[in-house]
């Protein structure tokens, strides 16, 4: 009999809920998909309850589990710190880990405000040490396709970008407080939900110059305590290139699970993407033949495009999931010597421009994003 013998990547997890049973998913997957140089080898599982994180640990294939997320740091089985936890606990986490020389995963948002998120980005910088934040929509196949269409100059150059993140989430006046609904832990929906837009608008049109933007708490008490984020905002957006954005984000809107929606128009084309139907793309050319008015549906999963080689046929489609197995396998591929993106400095970026939208609401006028990023000490960030 043979013997496998991959080199092998520690892997610590800071967190055991939604996000934690996702990327303990693509650890496992990913080598089954993909060829690694190093397979991830999910070492240990920290949360505050014991008996559900012995329980997370079981089901999700970590060797051990612990109720202290520092003693999971100091271990010296674990190359990479992966945290999965509210984004309130993310800097100091993630500070942490880099000072004890490990390499970040961090889910998004990076931090709750841009102060927070430009210390992490400090701390890793400083340490040396490779960090990454959870934006995996980019990684779906047919956003990354969206991306290489706008850089070879399918639509030409970019004049408007529209987005928009609904769901249903925050309905019901029922639902108790949790972090969620707490600023100081769980951030704004534009932080929650429109950090993703904000990420994937400027991976794919460059970086915001100014916003304007309003916000809305409708139920504004749960469990008798008082409710601290936005449950809807929407915000304008001059990128630094000219070209101009809409964004809406909101956590009440009546039968919408989850649904995000990214249009590009450009000077000679137009890219629309809807998440509902995640394994295919809008593309209309004004060079098309006037007959054929109209936008081609582009299925992304042609041999052509990226990441089909990773998954099933063409016509098989993928899901949510797969999202997290092209991130995080994108991640173990460049294992050690990096470069991983999106990194802390596009973490930090991404979270200005939260903050530059919510000053914008509170204040009620345009907000320039050197504002909020030439006030706070520290790194600077930047887009990547
Ligand atoms: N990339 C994505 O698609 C995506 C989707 C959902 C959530 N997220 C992000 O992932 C992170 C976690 O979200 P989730 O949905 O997994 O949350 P969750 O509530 O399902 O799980 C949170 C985990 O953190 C632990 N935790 C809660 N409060 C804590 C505290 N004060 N200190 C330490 N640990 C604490 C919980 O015990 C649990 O293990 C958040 O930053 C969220 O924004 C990302």
């Amino acid at each position: 009999m043979g013997q496998v013998a991959s080199p092998e990547v520690g892997i610590g997890m800071v967190g055991y809920g939604m996000m934690g049973k996702a990327h303990s998913y693509a650890y496992t997957v990913a080598p089954v998909m993909r060829s690694l140089p190093h397979r991830p080898r999910l070492r240990v599982i920290s949360g505050r309850d014991e008996g559900k994180v012995s329980q997370a640990a079981d089901a999700y294939g970590f060797e051990g589990w612990t109720a202290d997320w520092r003693e999971l740091i100091r271990r010296s089985d674990v190359d990479i710190v992966d945290i999965c936890t509210p984004p309130g606990t993310h800097a100091e986490i993630a500070s942490a880990a880099a000072a004890a020389g490990k390499a970040v995963i961090c889910e998004k948002p990076l931090a709750v405000t841009y102060g927070e998120a430009a210390s992490a980005l400090d701390a890793v910088r400083k340490a040396g040490v490779l960090n990454a934040v959870g934006f995996n929509y980019r990684r779906l196949p047919a956003v990354s396709l969206m991306k290489r269409m706008v850089d070879e100059g399918a639509v030409g150059k970019v004049r408007l970008l529209r987005a928009t993140w609904l769901s249903d989430e925050f309905v019901d006046p029922a639902i108790p407080f949790d972090w969620r609904f707490d600023r100081s832990m769980g951030g704004t929906t534009i932080a929650d939900l429109g950090s993703h837009l904000i990420d994937m608008a400027t991976w794919l049109a460059g970086g915001i110059a100014e916003v304007c933007g309003q916000s809305e708490t409708f139920v504004r008490q749960r469990s008798n305590r008082a409710v601290t984020v936005d449950e809807a905002s929407s915000a304008l957006v001059r990128f630094e290139s000219g070209a101009r954005g809409v964004f809406e984000m909101a956590r009440t809107a009546v039968r919408r699970p989850c649904d995000f929606t990214i249009e590009i128009n450009g000077e000679s084309g137009t890219l629309a993407f809807e998440y509902a139907r995640l394994n295919e793309l809008l593309y209309g050319d004004n060079a098309d033949q006037p007959q054929l008015y109209g936008m081609r549906r582009i299925r992304a999963e042609h041999e052509t495009h990226p990441y089909s080689r990773n998954w099933w046929p063409i016509g098989q489609g993928v899901g949510y999931g797969a999202s997290f197995v092209n991130h995080l396998g994108d991640l173990l591929d460049r294992w050690p010597d990096g470069p991983w993106e999106p990194d802390f400095a596009q973490g930090a970026a991404v979270q200005a421009v939260c903050e530059a939208i919510e000053r914008a609401a509170t204040e009620r006028r345009w907000v320039e994003l050197r504002e909020v990023t030439h006030r706070t000490g520290g790194a600077q960030a930047e887009h990547s």
